[in-house]
């Protein structure tokens, strides 16, 4: 597997390398020092010689606090009033097509920010082809998906409020919407300088709005920083397990517990592409929008994934590394939502990527040699499930927010008048 950038230092590469260059951009220390500390610091003697060994060989990135702020890009500032302007348009199901599914229908914060079934609801008529991912931390990815194939939130929003099923909507419509709104007028004047508001400017508002939906105080983040109490006995020993027997950290690493590649890990694919016709249709629909080839179309049983990026056959059912933060509130999980509970994920990487059933991915040959049975004892599982609950803190809850209304463009009086 290639790792993003190597260097000297054996750790430093993948996520770490990101978080170097996330403290570049916030102008402050580099957070690798402190990754560092972390990462001596906290181990005990014999674990500590453990990972040194791993990451010397295989260049992984130990695991970092997540830095109090996301990196903020030079033409997207955050301000408050931008940062306001953006929730409301993020709960705005006006930004779709028919007006009823909003961001925050598919990203609703009172179920981690995403939707808590195998496959994310989709646009009225369908459902999507994959789970929602939650919005927790997204601006700290250096890209957005389960296939990365999209470079910036800014980038994000419209293709999420215009994919076929997802918002569906139009640009046209969508700013027409926003026009007939006074509210939005004088926000998009105030926060853009926009005359009448213009739709670009509404994903900037919502990426800056997304960029505050962080969680960086679990107690991963408090015991990395020192507070040895911030972890109990069975997570401790999950961490170790995690970074040892288990070798989690071989793709779950650096400050967002992700090296942010891509890996076939033998995830089955849903079941309910054999039960469910809708679910067939969109897989088949989205085949199709991606360019597959004619056979593709045709044959294709799972998720390509990553393959879409580049049209590489060896890219075949690989996805992101996601993170493990926020994932006491996110289940179901993998991209297809697989599995239920932490439980069932541990369960699976125990047996080397088999689900309860002996089913694994579709894409044999292109599945992941880092997966292998573990051989853990139940003990050994409930340690490590203790352990990745480690990188949840709080829930954080968010009520919608009041909406503006329309106002109609002249009330009959005037039109009346104008008549005259
Ligand atoms: C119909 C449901 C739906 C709607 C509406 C929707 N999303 Fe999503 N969102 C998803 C799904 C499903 C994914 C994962 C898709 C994939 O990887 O192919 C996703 C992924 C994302 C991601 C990537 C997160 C990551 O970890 O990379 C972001 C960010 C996001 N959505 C933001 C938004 C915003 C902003 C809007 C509104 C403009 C929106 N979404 C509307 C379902 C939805
Ligand atoms: C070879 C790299 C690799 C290794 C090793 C690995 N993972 Fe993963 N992990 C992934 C990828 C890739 C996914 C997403 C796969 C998919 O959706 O098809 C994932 C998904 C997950 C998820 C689901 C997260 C979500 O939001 O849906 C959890 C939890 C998880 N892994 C925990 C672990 C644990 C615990 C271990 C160690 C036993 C481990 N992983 C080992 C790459 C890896």
């Amino acid at each position: 597997m290639k790792t993003l950038i190597k260097t000297g230092a054996p750790y430093i590469a993948g996520t770490l390398a990101i978080a170097v260059s996330m403290a570049m951009l916030q102008g402050c220390e580099s957070t690798s020092a402190k990754s560092e500390e972390g990462f001596k610091g906290t181990l005990s003697a014999v674990s500590q010689t453990a990972v040194a060994a791993n990451a010397s060989s295989t260049g992984n990135a130990p695991l970092a606090p997540l830095p109090a702020n996301p990196p903020i890009p030079a033409d997207n500032k955050q301000t408050d009033a931008k940062v306001e302007l953006g929730k409301l348009l993020f709960f705005d199901p006006r930004l779709g097509g028919d007006a009823s599914i909003s961001c925050a229908s598919c990203h609703d914060p009172s179920q981690g920010w995403a939707w808590a079934e195998d496959f994310s609801r989709g646009y009225p008529g369908t459902v999507h082809w994959r789970n929602s991912q939650s919005i927790m931390n997204s601006g700290y990815y250096p890209g957005s998906f389960w296939a990365n194939s999209v470079p910036s939130l800014e980038a994000q929003a419209p293709s999420a409020a215009k994919g076929g099923v997802a918002g569906n909507g139009e640009n046209d419509i969508m700013t027409a919407r926003l026009a007939l709104i006074p509210e939005y007028k004088k926000r998009f004047n105030e926060v853009f300088g926009d005359d009448s508001p213009r739709i670009k400017n509404a994903w900037r508002a919502i990426a800056s709005f997304e960029r505050t939906i962080n969680q960086h105080d679990t107690p991963i983040d408090k015991y990395l920083n020192g507070n040895k109490g911030a972890l109990s006995e069975e997570q401790v020993r999950g961490k170790a397990l995690f970074e040892g027997k288990a070798g989690c950290i071989q793709c779950h690493n650096g400050a967002l517990a992700s090296n942010m590649e891509f890996y076939n890990i033998g995830v089955p694919p849903a079941k309910r592409w054999e039960e469910d016709g809708l679910a067939q249709i969109t897989f088949r629909f989205e085949l199709y929008a991606k360019g597959s080839n004619e056979e593709l179309y045709r044959t294709a049983k799972a998720d390509p994934g990553a393959y879409f990026r580049g049209k590489n056959k060896w890219d075949k059912g690989k996805f992101r590394t996601p993170s493990l933060r926020y994932t006491m509130y996110t289940a179901p999980y993998m991209h297809n939502g697989a599995f239920y509970t932490l439980e069932e994920v541990v369960d699976f990487y125990n047996a080397g990527g088999f689900d309860e059933d002996g089913r694994t991915t579709g894409w044999p040959k292109t599945k992941s040699e880092k997966i292998k049975p573990l051989g853990l004892n139940d003990d050994e599982k409930a340690d490590l499930v203790a352990f990745i609950e480690s990188f949840s803190g709080d829930e954080i809850l968010m009520d919608k927010p009041e909406l503006p209304e329309y106002a109609p463009l002249f009330t009959l009086e005037e039109l009346k008048e104008a008549k005259k």
